[in-house]
């Protein structure tokens, strides 16, 4: 098969693409090559969710489908190649121009005003559309709106797009053919990986670690590519020239969730969405920052080895990792190694990694029973925004006293960071008021952070004060707070949803 032809499935047809640059956006694509303008740009990174579509993905070696909302604006079009992609003229293409109950119910429940952000949401709905009636599933509002929690919306309010989501499935069910577009799917497949060049500039997609780590060897100048929620926004938005890029979407191994000999093995390529669903099962408590990590369409996209390898001082997996005593696993062709992430960050945007390593995957222990943990992100949003503090603690209880704690903030310091200081002054002593007020002095020692336009430093030092000494109310031996009684978001449970970003 041609090395130098991009094969997509757009709305049910095969599509060559060829002669475009390999940083070229879905979302460009669409709109200028093919004419789709249903599918909007807002911001171009990510945040608006105007230019949601849906992509299906052969998986389980081409014997399932799953389906996903992404953001088209940050997807390279090299990465779809063997995929199926669907933009929103595809609903009403399937009925010969009659709308499709999702669209059906946005007007009937006055869910549009100047329709610019509606596609997206005809499209995130579409989603959970198809996850519910292939489940016989309905959901309720907290579910609809964990679903749109990645669509803005500047003229109705919510409340009628939510009760469009709810009233989708008023009309006799519109079902897509999986199996149809699962067969059509493994006719496209290709036998030899893509390799595309165009103008100079080249993307590679291997499809074993071994062929992976021989290109990043060969190109340590390379960029790899997992999700791209981090790379898209670089060339969107800083106009950055990459290549080559090693895509890592092709390489099964590194896809994998495993637990071996009571640690949980999350392979890097993982997407957030994955990840999440295996951490959160193991401790429930990283249910709240699931739901208020980014969005579906970029938990979707967005990889856990791409947060935890990008760094950044202020992402939000990596506090609650370390607190958990994660290790990261790097490959290259030299062999393996692992260190506790903690020791991975060695100061702003740098890492211990070797120009011709990659992050393979993230191992934890699995816990025995007694942890208390609790993981939590301060934000102006509640909804996809960056974090201005997260913090993450954990420590157990012997006859009241605190034994190996581990406390990790992002926000506070170069990089995702221990309070080595704060777990000092923890371990070993009574879990109690006194204990906590000599913790939260030591805090104060522990951290320098910045003032920036997201939080000022005073805020930063006292917010995380008033989280570490949240987590003492919940946790204290002697009548612990329920999360509920701790919690500000009033009007919102997220106890009470479960992010539904892979609605297939
Ligand atoms: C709208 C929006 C909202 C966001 N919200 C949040 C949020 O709430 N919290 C948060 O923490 N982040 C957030 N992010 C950032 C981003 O989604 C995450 O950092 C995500 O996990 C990046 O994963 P990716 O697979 O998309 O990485 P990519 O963009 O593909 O890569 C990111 C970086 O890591 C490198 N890389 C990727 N995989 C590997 C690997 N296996 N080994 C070595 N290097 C690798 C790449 O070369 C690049 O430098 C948001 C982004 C957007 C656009
Ligand atoms: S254009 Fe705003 S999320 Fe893509
Ligand atoms: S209807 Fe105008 S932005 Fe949503």
């Amino acid at each position: 098969m041609d090395s130098q032809t991009i094969r997509i499935l757009l709305d049910g047809e095969p599509v060559e693409v060829a002669g475009v640059a390999p940083t070229t956006s879905l979302l460009a694509w669409l709109r200028a090559a093919r004419g789709l303008t249903g599918t909007k740009e807002g911001c171009n990174e990510g945040d608006c969710g105007a230019c949601t579509v849906v992509v299906a993905t052969l998986a389980g070696d081409g014997t399932a489908l799953e389906l996903a909302s992404i953001n088209a604006c940050l997807c390279f079009l090299p990465t779809l190649d063997g995929k199926a992609v669907f933009t929103v003229e595809y609903l009403r293409a399937q009925a010969g121009g009659e709308l499709h109950p999702v669209q059906q119910a946005l007007v009937n429940c006055h869910g549009s005003q100047c329709g610019f952000c509606t596609p997206g949401f005809a499209m995130s709905l579409w989603a959970l559309y198809n996850a519910c009636v292939a489940d016989g599933s309905r959901p309720d509002a907290a579910r609809i709106r964990s679903t749109l929690t990645g669509n803005l919306c500047r003229c109705t309010g919510y409340r009628p797009i939510v009760e469009a989501g709810e009233r989708m499935f008023d009309r006799p069910a519109r079902v897509l053919d999986r199996e149809a577009l699962r067969r059509q799917l493994l006719a496209q497949q290709r036998t030899t990986p893509l390799d595309y060049t165009h103008a100079g500039a080249r993307f590679v997609a291997p499809r074993t670690l071994a062929a992976l780590l021989e290109l990043r060897a060969r190109h340590p100048e390379a960029t790899l590519l997992a999700g791209g929620t981090d790379v898209g926004v670089w060339v969107n938005k800083q106009l950055r020239t990459l290549s080559p890029l090693l895509y890592l979407g092709e390489v099964a191994e590194l896809h994998g969730v495993e637990e071996d000999d009571g640690v949980l093995h999350v392979g890097a390529g993982a997407s957030l969405t994955t990840a999440f669903a295996a951490l959160a099962r193991h401790w429930p408590e990283l249910g709240e920052l699931w739901e208020r990590f980014a969005s579906p369409p970029v938990r979707n996209a967005g990889t856990l080895g791409g947060n935890v390898a990008n760094g950044s001082p202020i992402g939000d997996a990596m506090p609650a990792l370390i607190a958990l005593g994660a290790r990261v696993v790097l490959a290259s062709v030299r062999g393996r190694r692992s260190l506790a992430l903690e020791d991975f960050y060695l100061d702003y945007m740098k890492k211990d990694l070797a120009a011709d390593e990659l992050v393979a995957a993230i191992e934890l222990p699995r816990s025995a029973a007694g942890l208390r943990f609790r993981t939590w992100k301060l934000s102006k949003r509640f909804d996809s925004d960056i974090s201005a503090v997260c913090g993450a603690f954990a420590l157990r209880l012997q006859d009241g006293v605190v034994r190996a704690p581990r406390i990790a903030f992002g926000g506070m310091a170069a990089t995702p960071r221990r309070a080595a200081r704060t777990e000092a002054a923890l371990d070993g002593r009574p879990w109690d008021e006194v204990t906590l007020a000599l913790a939260v002095q030591a805090l104060a020692l522990d951290f320098d952070p910045l003032t920036d336009l997201r939080a000022s430093a005073s805020y930063r030092r006292r917010a995380a004060a008033g989280l570490l000494r949240r987590f003492f109310l919940e946790t204290r031996a002697d009548a612990p707070l329920a999360p509920a009684q701790t919690r500000v978001f009033a009007a919102f449970d997220p106890g009470a949803a479960v992010p539904h970003g892979e609605d297939a």
